[in-house]
């Protein structure tokens, strides 16, 4: 057991000594007396100036300055500030962004088309979204420490199923275009035809969704056919089909027949479908479709200008090991006791890169959760209520507009009023009509408009609507009309079967009961609320609450994402600030937000590039150079953008083989489409030789990807742009800030050389960018998750230009001094220039496999008894752990965790002696929960004190593991992935 801080600090270490004027990124405003107090860098970045300067004494350099430069090689240092604006306070940080969103109008939007907006419960709002609890946690990689958002994604999962009428639901994908690609993508998988290659699409799909489709067919050599559906033939050229239901004018149709059409020549059909709808229609899984699909945004999430959202995507139980994205299961842990974790990992991009079933690395798991817990409070009567009122409205609405001379669709519809004006007036002056009067309506062409409504609309908003459509013909009152309005449609189109019949969506009414069920599952995930998650390559920094406090003004978070643009001019200047700043940051030219997540990123970069060849006339270079130490989603990326990938070898300090890279290069000189570099790489170093790498790809005609996962550590210090990378993609969810949200949002924009600024993702309803792009979406709305990037650009504009490169300068301090401390106990793998590592290091754990029998996940286990989450494991090295501390962690809390990595070495060597048995330890059986250390018997050959106290700040604060250790191969083998019966964990 520790005594106290410190570990043995081993006696080679100089005693720190500060130096009389220490190099700081923590400077008061000097000069100006009005300069603010509230400065941000110093609540951003964790060591105070003495601890810096202690740090920087153990590594023997003078200054931050002078570590860099022994960090970044000189070929690439950037020798200037970054030119951003200088660093504002928090509080005129929020002044000038508000009166940026200020000029957003909010008005009513009745566009639809997918987005619709929504009554947010405040119990969720408030300890869910607003809560760091839920959205500082990361991907529920360490289950035992993950139950609440693992037990809010199996909500979800049997939300989803049950509404769908589908067996098997995953945990969330990132929009409904993106989702309805996935599906197409798994349905091409699993064709029985290899001979078929297209794919129908109805079209009355939503126009972002049939855009975002035809940009993955077409690399895909997917064919896709778009036509209405009611006229269509297949035949056995044909893999599949995607419909919409209720379609994107409102229609709903019996689409039985075309599914056993489509069935009959050997195809699958995928339904692209509303939640709220499913309430009162019969689900696609009684049509007898193979896949439904769609986003969860009504329920609960706000519209927040295009996002995020959580995206759904069930199936058939017969396609589940094919199906894309995260999915919970449930299994046991070491006593027996039911618990959650991600299931059928083997499916992914880390493991099958190349050969994944998709590059879905980021889910949207906050929002999942959020949905999910919207359908927990209001259970399955209140979501059937607020559908019917829906409907009643809408039916009303109709009644209304037929009276007073418009055409109204013919069929059966939910929420959605397909309107012909028959010539009387023209779509787009009722349209101009109703912005007069704040409301947006779709215009579909000159004589047809559509409204859809949602649970938010009151008396007021019909009588607004009967007001445009009037023309100033008396209307009749709502009120009465309302209540005399029959809500239903056709028997064989009417829901008959349960749903959400599970006891938690039928137990947490009151507010009390639903605050109660939220902070319990809270309290079983560990955030960065309780401690350092040094996660390798996800950068777990600070997520500053000023930075989140815009996320919940009315002015970021209900704008439709189709909105007449100029109803939107507080984000398109947020926009075009943050692209400017982060085309600085990068020496890049231009700047898409489009992309949802890192991996989407990579997709969207890799597209502009094969678009970029096409254009000058060499479609035939599609060979893609990937290191073998990339992330996973690189080859899966590459994949998707219609390339093959060649690997790279990485010599024996984990650097790109400079040779292999040139041999390769050389052999594909004619077909080389770019080489995709991670930098620093995976490894946690700054290859010298990066722009030598980088002259080999030009000089053969390719481009290169820079991989920007890593970017925290080049902010300031250098710039991709200027060491001659064409296009890379930014983590905003890592280097600038937005949330982990237990595992997504993200967002991955990419920043692209001049040559490549024509070919970033258009949009086939609003095309962001000053040009107009022809090229296609990557995701459903033009600026994907809008809303969060005023995360992002409060971090920039409170830090500035010497924040950022503070940052920069610390996190590399943190890791460097970390890996310092942590040297004489276990050896760090590789380092870069200087013999220095950027802003992570990895830990070579494996050699005592042999001499303790204790693997790389039994110390990431136990590190839960001593309150911390493990680093990265097994990546971008099988057996071994990747730190990164970011800049926000203290020195306190730096050597906290190297304490607790020094106390477990201790353990490991009392297992190599042979003190405890190899398979009896405080390792092999960590976690301990509460109930294994206080159950009456105890057989094992260490203390109780040393199972759950093994260090003494856990007397001050420990966080017990829900769960003992989870057996995953019980999991994959026996894949349950809904709620249990309650019966099930009453009986543990
Ligand atoms: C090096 C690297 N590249 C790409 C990605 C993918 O990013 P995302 O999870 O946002 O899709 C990651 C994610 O962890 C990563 O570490």
């Amino acid at each position: 057991m520790l005594e106290a801080r410190t570990a043995p600090v081993p006696a080679t270490f100089p005693t720190p000594i500060l130096p009389e004027t220490p190099s700081t990124p923590l400077k008061t405003p000097l000069g100006n007396p009005f300069a603010p107090l509230d400065t941000f860098a110093r609540r951003h970045i964790g060591p105070g100036p003495e601890e810096v300067a202690a740090m920087l004494e153990l590594l023997d350099y003078k200054s931050l300055d002078d570590l860099a430069e022994a960090v970044v090689p000189p070929a690439i240092r950037l020798r200037r500030p970054l030119e951003l604006p200088a660093a504002k306070g928090e509080r005129e940080a929020l002044e000038a962004l508000r009166a940026i969103m200020d000029q957003n109008k909010v008005f009513r939007s009745f566009i639809g088309q997918g987005y619709y907006d929504t009554i947010t419960p405040p119990v969720i709002q408030r300890n869910i979204l607003e809560n760091p609890g839920w959205y500082t946690a990361y991907t529920p990689y360490q289950a035992e420490i993950a139950q609440g958002r693992l037990e809010g994604l199996l909500n979800f999962q049997t939300m989803v199923a049950d509404l769908t009428g589908l067996d098997i639901a995953n945990a969330s994908l990132l929009d409904e275009a993106t989702a309805a690609a996935e599906a197409m993508t798994m349905l091409h998988a699993v064709r029985v035809n290899p001979a078929a290659h297209r794919f129908f699409v109805s079209n009355a799909c939503h126009p972002q969704t049939l855009d975002v489709v035809r940009t993955r067919a077409v690399p895909q050599g997917i064919e896709v056919i778009i036509d209405d559906a009611s006229g269509f033939n297949p035949d056995s050229s044909y893999f599949g089909a995607l419909l919409q239901y209720p379609d994107t004018h409102g229609a709903i149709i019996d689409y039985e027949k075309f599914i056993r059409l489509v069935h009959q020549v050997g195809g699958k059909v995928a339904m692209a479908t509303d939640l709220l709808a499913l309430t009162l229609l019969k689900p696609p899984g009684e049509f007898g479709a193979d896949v439904a699909v769609g986003s969860a945004q009504r329920f609960g999430v706000p519209l927040g200008y295009g996002g995020p959202h959580a995206a759904f995507f069930a199936t058939k139980d017969e396609l589940k090991r094919h199906m894309p994205g995260r999915l919970i299961g449930v299994s046991h842990d070491a006593q027996g006791k039911p618990a959650m974790r991600l299931a059928l990992q083997t499916r992914e991009q880390h493991i099958r890169r190349d050969k994944a079933t998709s590059n879905i690395c980021t889910a949207q798991v906050l929002l999942a959760v959020m949905a999910s817990m919207y359908a927990v409070y209001h259970g399955p009567r209140g979501l059937k209520e607020i559908a019917e009122r829906v409907q009643r409205m809408t039916a009303h609405l109709g009644a209304a507009l037929a009276a007073l001379g418009y055409k109204i669709g013919h069929e059966p519809f939910f929420d959605t009023l397909r309107i012909t004006t028959l010539g009387k007036w023209s779509a787009h002056e009722l349209a101009q009509d109703a912005v007069s009067r704040g409301i947006n309506l779709r215009v579909i062409d000159a004589d047809t408009l559509s409204v859809s409504l949602d649970e938010t609309v009151t008396e007021a908003d019909l009588d607004a609507l009967l007001k445009i459509f009037g023309k100033g013909e008396e209307t009749i009152h709502t009120q009465r009309l309302l209540a005399e309005t029959p809500a239903s449609w056709p028997a064989d189109l009417r829901r008959t079967s349960d749903y959400l019949t599970h006891p938690v969506f039928n137990t947490h009414r009151t507010e009390t009961e639903m605050l109660r069920y939220i902070r319990k599952l809270e309290s079983r995930d560990l955030s960065l609320c309780t401690s350092m998650i040094p996660l390798g390559s996800c950068t777990m920094k600070l997520n500053a609450t000023a930075e989140m406090f815009p996320v919940s003004w009315p002015t970021v978070g209900r704008l439709h994402p189709f909105a007449p643009t100029d109803q939107a001019r507080g984000y398109q200047t947020l926009f075009r600030q943050l692209e400017s700043w982060l085309a600085e940051i990068t020496g890049m030219a231009a700047v898409s937000l489009q992309p949802n997540a890192g991996s989407q990123g990579e997709y969207a970069g890799l597209l502009a590039i094969r678009a970029y060849h096409q254009a000058r006339g060499e479609e035939a270079r599609r060979i893609c150079l990937i290191p073998v130490s990339a992330h996973g989603t690189n080859p899966a990326s590459a994949v998707m953008a219609g390339m093959k990938v060649v690997p790279v070898a990485c010599d024996a300090d984990g650097n790109i083989d400079i040779e292999d890279l040139r041999a390769k290069a050389d052999e594909h000189a004619g077909d080389l489409a770019c080489a995709m570099i991670t930098y620093p790489s995976t490894h946690g170093a700054f290859e010298d030789t990066i722009v030598e790498a980088a002259e080999i790809i030009h000089s053969h005609g390719g481009q290169v990807y820079m991989d920007g996962a890593n970017l925290t550590a080049q902010v300031g210090l250098c710039r991709p742009g200027d060491f001659g990378m064409d296009v890379c993609h930014l983590n905003l969810h890592k280097t600038f800030c937005i949330p982990h949200g237990g595992g997504g949002p993200g967002v991955g924009p990419i920043a692209v050389a001049a040559h490549l600024g024509k070919y970033l993702p258009g949009h086939a309803v609003i095309a962001p960018g000053e040009a107009r792009r022809t090229e296609g979406a990557v995701s459903a709305a033009p600026w994907g998750s809008a809303s969060i990037l005023v995360i992002s650009w409060m971090y920039i504009a409170m830090l500035g230009a010497e924040g950022l490169k503070a940052a920069t300068q610390t996190a590399i301090l943190n890791a460097n001094y970390m890996a310092t401390q942590l040297e004489p106990y276990i050896e760090v793998l590789y380092r870069g220039h200087s013999d220095m590592v950027a802003h992570e290091f990895i830990l070579d754990v494996r050699s005592w496999k042999q001499s303790a029998g204790v693997e790389v996940e039994d110390i990431a286990k136990r590190l839960m008894d001593y309150g911390f989450h493990a680093p990265t494991i097994s990546f971008p090295v099988p057996g071994t752990m990747m730190i990164e501390p970011t800049e926000s962690e203290s020195k306190e809390e730096l050597d906290r965790f190297c304490d607790a990595l020094i106390a477990i070495h201790g353990e490991m060597q009392r297992i190599a002696s042979g003190e405890w048995p190899r398979d009896n330890n405080p390792l092999k059986l960590a976690p301990h929960t509460a109930a294994v250390v206080s159950a009456d018997a105890w057989d094992r050959p260490y203390s109780r004190e040393l199972a759950a106290y093994p260090a003494p700040w856990l007397r001050e604060h420990k966080f017990w593991p829900h769960t003992g250790r989870i057996d995953n191969v019980y999991g994959d083998r026996n894949l349950v992935c809904s709620c249990l019966p309650m019966e099930a964990y009453q009986a543990e």
